[in-house]
């Protein structure tokens, strides 16, 4: 898909809004697989989503950035809750579609691009769009590459990521 300039403006200015966002920074103090955090983890799956986004004919990548960037916004260890620990891998979707929906005002597509991020784990939601499957499977992708790390290379790896995420393109 071939995408303007001024298209490519508007997706690095939403990118850099989020990016700078407080309530998104939040996400830095959430730790991922491996020592990573959903801050770092989320913005590398926009920039690969997008990447592969834009391989397609005629998708929304607005949707595909606001709701990669945001997949992973439920703000809480689910390491440390004892409660959520169970359930986390079915339910962290559905919390963080519901607190983007409070936060920024989402549309229905991203909320479900979001709540579909984690079939087949959750079977129930499947991710019926082509915009919903390519985020799914680029955090697949990212998750992989994160658990693939060996803490040795830890320090070299999060420098590189947070060198590479400062801009969507
Ligand atoms: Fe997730
Ligand atoms: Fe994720």
């Amino acid at each position: 898909m071939k995408i303007t300039e001024t298209e490519r403006r508007e997706l690095e200015d939403i990118y850099s809004f989020f990016f700078n966002d407080e309530k998104v920074q939040k996400m830095k103090d959430i730790p991922m697989h491996r020592g990573s955090n959903t801050f770092n983890h989320s913005f590398l799956v926009a920039k690969v989503a997008i990447k592969r986004g834009l391989r397609h004919r005629r998708v929304n990548l607005k949707s595909i950035l606001i709701a990669s960037i945001l997949h992973d916004y439920y703000l809480y260890d689910w390491r440390r809750d004892r409660n959520k620990l169970k359930r986390h891998g079915k339910n962290h979707p559905y919390i963080a579609a519901k607190n983007a929906k409070a936060d920024f005002d989402i549309t229905e597509e991203v909320q479900k691009i979001i709540q579909a991020h984690m079939w087949p784990i959750n079977f129930r939601e499947f991710p019926r769009t082509k915009e919903a499957r390519i985020v799914n499977l680029a955090d697949d992708h990212v998750a992989l590459k994160e658990a693939l790390t060996s803490k040795r290379y830890k320090k070299r790896r999060d420098e590189k990521i947070t060198k590479n995420i400062q801009k969507l393109f």
